[in-house]
């Protein structure tokens, strides 16, 4: 299929661009690199710099079989401190994007949603059925385009797909995690491994979890992307479907913390610090729909196997 990526030169982004060139789809990256890197962009992909929001209708009218919409911004913190870049940044250039869809009859969409929809989960696992009640802006933010998403599938006939990723860690080769402003547990754990941090905080002990600590549902990045490949071929007219991604078994921040220590063999000194505003206790998902409609499979549940690619990626980067 011919391909159009938004934010192909982010984290999930870039592995999944280079999940559809190694399954033979044509692919074009569009990126503005604000959070971005040029040098994540996959070889093989065409890639042009530009803003979204200003660039998707002239893109999509060369005719596309469908968009990846990854371009977004998504620091929970940075959400609450600043709405506007979030509303702005999310909404608009997510409305845009739509208009332009519809414009040009481009038939496909799959969109990166997240877990961040649901806010502090009745029941857990979670499943899509749960009510989402977002309790930061960030996910305020994914929410709304998700039913913005749902308005133009019944209207104009899109079949689209969202996904809503629980917690994407790991690497996909060359392709990996790589913020400038890091605020994610696994690479930050990494980073005292590697001699840049001289310890972990692990935001509250006192959580109505097992270990005091916060639990959370950790997914492979190459899992998440094959996930995007699936609901390609699963979307349909008209149709707006939503799964969660993730592998239903919850990890502490303690237990995250052993098995950076296990993988690296680095000591890891951690301390605790105050709890995180919006964290919510535990969140773990219920993904059957993903795995009964789409036949989607986690091949790289095992979180020591999500940590180990994590960890390959972030010392090949240190050493140049
Ligand atoms: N944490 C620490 N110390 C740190 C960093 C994180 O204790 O230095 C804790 C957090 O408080 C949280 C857990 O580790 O309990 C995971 O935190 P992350 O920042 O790695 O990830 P989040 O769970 O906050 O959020 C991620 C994505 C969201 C998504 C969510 C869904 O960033 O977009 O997973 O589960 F919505």
């Amino acid at each position: 299929m011919k391909l159009l990526v938004t934010g192909g030169a982010g984290y999930v982004g870039s592995v999944c661009a280079a999940r559809l060139l190694e399954n033979g789809h044509d692919v074009t990256v569009v990126d503005d690199l604000s959070t971005g890197h040029a040098d994540a962009v996959p070889p093989g992909s065409t890639f042009v710099q530009a803003d979204i929001a200003e660039a998707a209708g002239d893109l999509l009218a060369d005719g596309y079989d469908g968009v990846l919409h990854f371009a977004a911004k998504s620091l929970v913190g940075e959400s609450m401190q600043d709405p506007h870049k979030y509303w702005q940044g999310n909404v608009l250039t997510s409305l845009r994007l739509l208009e332009a869809v519809r414009e040009h009859g481009t038939p496909r969409l799959v969109f990166s949603s997240t877990a961040a929809t649901y806010g502090e989960p009745d029941t857990v696992p979670i499943p899509e059925t749960a009510p989402a009640r977002p309790t930061n802006t960030y996910g305020a933010t994914k929410l709304a385009i998700d039913h913005a998403i749902s308005s133009y599938a019944t209207a104009h006939g899109l079949g689209a797909v969202s996904l809503r990723y629980f917690n994407v860690a790991g690497a996909h080769g060359a392709f990996g995690e790589r913020h400038t402003v890091e605020t994610h547990l696994i690479p930050i754990v990494l980073q005292v491994a590697l001699g840049q941090r001289e310890q972990v905080q692990m935001y509250g002990d006192d959580w109505p979890t097992e270990d005091g600590t916060c639990v959370r549902d950790y997914i492979h990045v190459t899992d998440l992307a094959d996930a995007h490949l699936l609901a390609l071929d699963n979307a349909r007219p008209g149709e707006h479907r939503i799964y969660n991604l993730g592998n239903g078994t919850g990890f502490s921040v303690q237990q995250v913390i052993e098995t950076c220590r296990a993988v690296t063999g680095h000591p890891i000194p951690a301390a605790v610090a105050p709890r995180r505003a919006g964290d919510p206790a535990t969140l773990v998902a219920a993904s059957d729909r993903a795995r009964e409609e789409l036949s989607w499979k986690p091949k790289l549940a095992d979180l020591s196997v999500i940590v180990h690619d994590a960890w390959e990626f972030t010392r090949a980067r240190q050493q140049g």
